[in-house]
């Protein structure tokens, strides 16, 4: 794949696909982790003396009608701050932008465009035409294949990875495909169901698995134990026996918790208990993971090489119930081990606990994160793959 680093970009005009898809509230940016993490190759493309078009999607408007709601101005007004340089938000920018090296030009939301979801080939060759380089930077959109990603990537006369795509794609590399041994991965979140082909390609790389929330509780269920009210899946229940079961033949282990923490309302009032997993109770709800849990948590955390992290372990948005995924994300900063964290979760966990500097990567992708762990191809990061063949 051809680097945006290995390009003289002087003078040229240069699209740049990030993800600025960042969330809004009142007009104002409440969360700038993905305008951040673009910044370097912003300024890196605007200090080359690159006329810089930047395009971006947010949220998820209906296609063929501009929205105010989903409108970019924010992310404009937002990234002009952290530049210090003005950022011009161009509404009508299909036909055509006019630029000066030195500008730094931000398209209006891509998916206001007919044809950007469809990866529409006419809506494809007008992007291109906009540009003499295209770069692709956007990690957290590469698992989609549209015309902002990846038509324009086979149009555009020149197409390349941004340095912060090619950062995604060195560390998850590493993380993945050359791993410190033990591999540990943490994977958290609502459902089984979502993340069944990432729990079960995780097994083959790792030592071990440990999971939370109500991917948890349904383990637990299937050791044949009572969750009560808690959230799980009955119906996924022989799915993570599978998943037990290959996890042994492949010489992992997928702990599960030997005590938790229950509430009887899901509520920030709720009284918290914690119980051996033995004795929950019929109208309890597993909000966490114990204590004793969560320090053999940490020890695995410890004696680990490698850390995958996507998912918080309990209800952290509530202090009662935040205890296991607290002693989790210290025991990640205190981890000599190489680690990586993804997904909107995890990162309100890294945030809350204040460990960001201590995680080794910290990875913009939230869908995009959990495909590459899948194992699956990113299609706008092949398509840069078959430019450069
Ligand atoms: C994300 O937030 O995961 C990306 O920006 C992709 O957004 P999408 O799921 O709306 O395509």
């Amino acid at each position: 794949i051809i680097k945006m680093q290995d390009i003289n970009l002087s003078g040229k005009r240069v699209l740049i696909r990030e993800d600025l898809n960042v969330p809004i509230k009142a007009g104002k940016v409440t969360s700038d982790a993905r305008i951040r993490a673009s910044l370097p190759t912003i300024q890196q493309a605007h200090n080359a003396g690159a006329v810089v078009m930047l395009m971006s999607h947010i949220g998820r408007p209906i296609e063929g009608q501009y929205d105010e709601t989903f409108s970019l101005k924010p992310v404009a007004e937002h990234l002009s701050t952290l530049l210090g340089k003005p950022v011009r938000l161009e509404k009508d920018w299909l036909d055509g932008v006019s630029g000066q090296p030195g500008d730094i030009i931000l398209c209006e939301n891509v998916r206001f465009n007919v044809g950007e979801k469809a990866d529409d080939e006419v809506l494809s060759k007008k992007m291109a035409a906009l540009c003499d380089v295209f770069v692709m930077d956007a990690f957290g959109t590469a698992h989609r294949a549209q015309a902002s990603t990846h038509g324009v990537a086979k149009f555009a006369p020149i197409a390349c990875a941004g340095p912060l795509l090619s950062a995604e794609l060195d560390a998850l590399g590493q993380a993945l495909f050359e791993p410190a041994q033990p591999m540990l991965a943490i994977v958290g979140g609502a459902k089984v169901s979502t993340k069944l082909t990432v729990l079960d390609s995780m097994l083959d790389k790792v030592d071990q698995l440990i999971v939370g929330g109500g991917i948890a509780n349904t383990f637990i269920a299937a050791q044949g134990y009572s969750v009560g009210k808690s959230l799980y899946e009955p119906d996924l229940i022989d799915e993570a026996k599978a998943l037990m079961l290959k996890a042994e033949q492949n010489g992992a282990s997928i702990p599960v918790p030997v005590d938790v923490v229950c509430g009887k309302t899901f509520s920030e009032a709720a009284q918290a208990t914690v119980k051996s997993v033995k004795d929950v109770e019929e109208d309890d709800l597993i909000l966490d993971v114990g204590p004793q849990t969560a320090a053999q948590y940490a020890g695995i955390v410890k004696a680990a090489g490698t850390i995958v992290w996507n998912g918080p372990l309990g209800v952290f948005e509530f202090d009662q119930f935040a205890g296991g995924t607290k002693v989790l994300s210290q025991a990640i900063a205190d981890s000599d081990g190489f680690s990586i964290a993804g997904g909107g979760d995890t990162l309100a966990a890294v945030d809350k606990y204040d460990i960001a500097d201590q995680v080794s990567y910290i990875s913009t992708g939230g869908g995009a994160f959990l495909e590459f762990l899948e194992g699956k191809a990113l299609p706008a990061v092949s398509v840069l793959a078959e430019r450069s063949a």
